[in-house]
Formats: structure tokens, sequence, C-alpha cells
């Protein structure tokens, strides 16, 4: 298949680094997990994918490097098609935040676990503890000689976030990575996120549940439905689009639904995502 025979939902995906170029994977008990998925990521920006539990998220996130491969279509990182034989140079530009902490954790000591990607790349020990120290404090985990497996949820969250930055992947998919954390580790992780495309250039996915985050977060956002994308665009429109959320089990982000009940959104006004862009609009008024 080349690049022209993309299927035709796949318009615009020239410029991607990640081309999802309608993929179903099947599980092996017949439920179809994503089904005929179309979804690119494009240079330096921060996609959300939105929708219901069982909807596909995971799925689709976890083709992004190669951990599942499609029983249909491909999957295609800076134009290279992932296969069995360049895994491990698609794991070098992809780093993966998985949904269960649990599964990403398994050094004897926080430090180590963190150690491991780096040392896996081929980097000396001394590289390796740097980077990881660096990625540590970044999540602000200070708790290094713990055992993995004896930290809380989110501490282990969190450690499972530095593992990923200590390898300084090109794009970043994460998985619900605020699930359990506290609101302070939260928008620490959130900030980790922003940084990273803002600073260093560097594409994330993250899939979410938290619509108020979604809107403070992202630059696209992706509604995954029955494992499809069924709608995606620019957070002010697809995150006021009430219809279309509540269609999907989903919820307007907070300041959306203020926005609107305030008698504001009429059409013209830029519609505010963030509680910062909707005070000075209340105050104005
Ligand atoms: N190992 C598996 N075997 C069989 N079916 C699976 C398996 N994992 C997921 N599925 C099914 O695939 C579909 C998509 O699941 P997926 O985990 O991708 O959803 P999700 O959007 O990530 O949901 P959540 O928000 O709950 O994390 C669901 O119908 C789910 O039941
Ligand atoms: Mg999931």
């Amino acid at each position: 298949m080349t690049a022209q025979d993309s299927c035709t939902e796949c318009d615009g995906a020239e410029n991607s680094i990640v081309h999802v170029d309608c993929v179903t994977h099947k599980y092996p008990d017949g439920t179809e997990g994503i089904h005929k998925m179309c979804f690119r990521v494009y240079p330096k920006e921060i996609v959300a994918l939105c929708g219901p539990n069982g909807a596909g998220k995971s799925t689709l996130i976890e083709h992004l490097n190669g951990l599942m491969m499609p029983d249909v279509g491909r999957v295609r990182i800076f134009g290279k098609d992932i296969d069995k034989r360049n895994l491990s140079d698609i794991r070098k530009l992809v780093g993966l935040v998985f949904q269960d902490p649990d599964s990403q954790l398994f050094s004897p000591t926080v430090l180590e676990d963190v150690m491991f990607g780096p040392i896996n790349l081929g980097l000396s020990p001394e590289e390796a503890r740097k980077r990881a120290e660096w990625a540590l404090g970044v999540v602000g985990m200070k708790e290094t000689r713990k055992i993995p497996h004896y930290l809380s949820g989110g501490q282990k969250r969190l450690v499972a976030i530095a593992g990923i930055l200590a390898m300084e992947p090109r794009i970043l998919v994460a998985d619900e990575p605020t699930g359990d954390l506290d609101p302070s580790n939260s928008r620490r992780v959130e900030e980790v996120l922003r940084s990273l495309k803002e600073e260093h250039g560097i594409s994330v996915v993250i899939a979410l549940h938290d619509m108020d985050m979604a809107a403070r977060l992202a630059d696209r956002i992706c509604v995954v439905r029955d494992g499809g994308i069924v709608a995606e665009g620019r957070p002010e429109a697809i995150l006021y689009d009430e219809a279309l959320l509540a269609s999907t089990g989903l919820e307007m982000p907070t300041v959306a639904k203020l926005f609107r009940q305030l008698g504001m959104d009429d059409g013209v006004a830029k519609r505010p995502l963030r509680i910062e862009e909707l005070l000075p609009l209340i105050k104005k008024a």
C-alpha cells in the first residue's frame, strides 16, 4: 500500500507524524476493540481522545508503539509502517504511559525503574541515572529508593510517567494519566505535558474522561465511540457541542457550561476554555 492508497477517511495525513490508517483490531474472543479507525497526529500538538468506557481509546493507544498490531490497516510513525522488525526504533520515538501503571513498573527501586528505559536505549548508567533523576524531579517524585510495588496508586502513576519522560520520546502517549492523582499532582502532570509540547516540540496523545482538563490542555479533540472516531476538531467546537457529547456519554467542560448558562455563547464571542479566559468576559459583561 502506498500513501496514495490511504482510505478516504484519512485525508490530510500527508503532514502527520502518526497515521492510524483504517485499522481494525479484533481481540481473541472476537470483540472488535477498534473498527476501521482513522487517526492522525501532527507535529507539536496535544490531541485528546475522549469517549466513554469501552470506546476503544486504549486499543487505539496500544497500536501507537506496536504493542498491538492491526488485523486490518496499518500504523505509520514518521512515515514508516510499524512492523515487527522496527519495533525497537518505534519505541524510541513513541513513549507510552499505560492506563494501569502496575504493568509498567518492575524494578527493585523507583530510581532503577526509571533508569531501565534509558539503559535500554544504550545510555551509560551515569547518563541513565541523570535522566532518571531529572524525570523524577519533573513529576515531583522524591521516594526514589522505594520498591515501586509499595507505592500508592498515584505515586506509581507518577513513576510510570517519569519512566517514559526519561526516554525522551518524540511522541508521548498517555492513557488516562491523571485518573488516580490528587488535584495538585494532576495539575503537575498537566503542566509537564504542556511544557513537553511548548518547550520541546513533542506531540502528546492523551486519553481522558476529565473534560475540564481536555479543555485546558488539548489543541484538538477526537471523540471516540464504538471503536471509531465519530468527531474531531478544535476544542471550542467539539467541547461546546452538547448534543454530540451527550450522545457519547460525555459532558461539556465546566467553563463551557457556565459560559452557555450565562447566555454569553452568542455564536460570535470567542468561546473560553479555561477559567482564566472566562473570568474577564464575565467582569466585562
Ligand atoms: N483483552 C481484551 N479481550 C477482549 N475484549 C477486549 C479486551 N480489551 C478490550 N476489549 C474490548 O474492546 C473494546 C474497547 O476497549 P478499550 O479498552 O480500548 O476501551 P477504552 O475506551 O480504553 O475504555 P476505558 O475508558 O474504560 O479505558 C471494549 O468493548 C472492550 O470490552
Ligand atoms: Mg482505556
